[in-house]
């Protein structure tokens, strides 16, 4: 394939984004058959171009940035939905650079990044979604002319003729290497992950490369709102009939929405249920309900911010007169866990001790002071990556063993502050072996102390939850994220 002729593009980099969006604006309502917007882009396509812009260039996060776009540009139902998908798509498939590169003659980092982003996005229509190709192309031109000028349009259209040539099976037939000669990159090229995900994902279920491959699937499924109704605050059936919800499958409090904006949703604006994926619920679950003998009054939420299992956790505790302290270091991550556990500074919650910004590692509290105590550690999210379709570029390999130290000083700290008999959950949103077991066993290695406590009967009806005692959740098993879950019991 000849390589495209560059260009010089020019960039319109001094117009206010404002003045675009205003631009937007007057564009609605204004669209020609062809799904376009006569003299500019439809708003769909404008929502995902600004937020896969602002991800490449402001390290934005899309999960904030979406939302945000989609209620600036007016969208909703079906158009909030292609933009959602296209956002998604363009920045998932960090591999469409792999095909973008065979059709440029030079570097993709050289070219401009208004380009370049609206070239991933074209690349996504064409290859990833039911776009007819001339629909694709024309829109990326109109989107190119429009944030970059008059020369990159001309670019961009020679680049997508040229990527619109084969579909996404003829691209990865060149781009991915051979899977009898290299399995690990070969899934890692056809699920668009990097290549150390591809082999965290492998080691944590045994090497099976076939489940390896559901999971790198999964994670490229659109991810479905999940709702949790918070104890005493709100009820699933609340959620189900506010919210055009359905039950989750596996938590009693889970209710997964249809569609639309969860903020919509009554229970949710007025604080009395959140949003939250099923996983999380069940991790919060399994600590509530693991046997325990004598008092059970004390709960401790070591790292509770933003605070999504500390309310859980609140609104279980208070059905049995138990109270949860909810710590976290970061003070506008403290602010967050207040607002949703203490929505009345004047008035006492049910179920809630109190919150307090501290460092976990180093006890604000007597030894031995609490029953239960939840630690969800900070960890590298490999579990979630479904919903944070940029993730998975950002974070690096090494990234893992930076994390490490705070993850074990966190538990030791933890099996500090549980009382003798009492129990310890340590939780993490990423199944990577050294996130996970390694962290455990290095705590626990040397003392005689605390004994592992089978997690499984905390979840009843759960199936596929291994060999135990820990648990593992899993995208393509579970349809949750991939939480991890261990129980421990302080025993002396
Ligand atoms: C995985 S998140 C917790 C999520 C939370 N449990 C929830 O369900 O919403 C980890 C949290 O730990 C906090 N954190 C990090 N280091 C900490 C420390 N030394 N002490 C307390 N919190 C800490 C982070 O700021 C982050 O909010």
């Amino acid at each position: 394939m000849p390589p495209t002729t560059h260009h010089t593009a020019r960039r319109d980099r001094d117009r206010p984004d404002r003045d675009r969006r205003d631009q937007g604006r007057r564009d609605q309502g204004r669209r020609d058959q062809g799904g376009r917007r006569r003299g500019g882009v439809d708003p769909a396509r404008l929502a995902a171009y600004d937020v896969v812009h602002a991800v490449s260039t402001r390290d934005a996060y899309a999960n904030l940035a979406l939302p945000a776009a989609l209620r600036e540009r007016g969208l909703s139902g079906r158009d909030a939905a292609f933009a959602t998908e296209l956002t998604h798509g363009a920045l998932r498939r960090g591999g469409y650079d792999d095909v973008l590169s065979r059709c440029v003659n030079r570097p993709l980092p050289e070219l401009d990044s208004e380009v370049l982003d609206v070239l991933r996005l074209g690349a996504h229509q064409l290859l990833g979604m039911r776009v007819p190709s001339h629909a694709a192309v024309a829109t990326s031109v109109d989107l190119a002319r429009r944030v970059a000028g008059v020369g990159p349009s001309k670019f961009v259209n020679a680049v997508l003729r040229k990527v619109a040539a084969r579909d996404l099976a003829g691209w990865l037939a060149e781009i991915a290497p051979d899977p009898s000669l290299d399995p690990v990159g070969h899934l890692a090229s056809v699920h668009a992950h990097p290549r150390w995900v591809v082999e965290a994902f492998r080691d944590a279920l045994g090497g099976s490369l076939e489940e390896t491959a559901a999971v790198l699937a999964a994670d490229n499924e659109p991810p479905r709102v999940t709702l949790a109704a918070w104890p005493g605050r709100s009820s699933v059936e609340d959620l189900c009939t506010e919210g055009s919800a359905r039950r989750g499958s596996w938590s009693p409090y889970a209710a997964i929405l249809a569609e639309g904006d969860p903020h919509r949703v009554r229970a949710v604006a007025q604080g009395r249920a959140g949003v939250q994926d099923e996983g999380s619920q069940l991790v919060a679950l399994a600590l509530a309900r693991a046997p325990l003998d004598g008092p059970d009054e004390r709960w401790l939420d070591l790292c509770a911010g933003p605070g999504g299992k500390a309310a859980l956790l609140a609104g279980l505790a208070g059905q049995r007169s138990a109270g949860l302290l909810a710590v976290e270091r970061q003070p506008h991550r403290a602010g967050l866990v207040a607002r949703t556990l203490v929505p009345r500074r004047d008035r006492p919650t049910r179920g809630v001790l109190g919150t307090l910004v501290a460092d976990g590692t180093v006890s604000a509290w007597r030894p031995g002071s609490f029953d239960r105590v939840l630690v969800d550690v900070p960890c590298t999210g490999l579990g979630a990556l479904r919903r944070r379709p940029e993730a998975r570029w950002r974070r690096a390999a090494s990234d893992v063993a930076g994390l490490r130290p705070l993850q074990e000083r966190l538990l030791a700290s933890a099996l500090e502050a549980v009382r003798v008999g009492g129990i310890v959950a340590y939780a993490t949103c990423s199944p990577h072996l050294a996130e996970t077991q390694d962290v455990v066993a290095a705590v626990l290695a040397g003392r005689d102390d605390v004994e592992r406590v089978d997690a499984r009967p905390s979840l009843p009806g759960v199936p596929d939850l291994g060999e135990g005692p820990e648990i593992q959740l899993w995208p393509h098993r579970h349809g949750t994220d991939a939480m991890f879950l261990a129980l421990l019991r302080r025993t002396g």
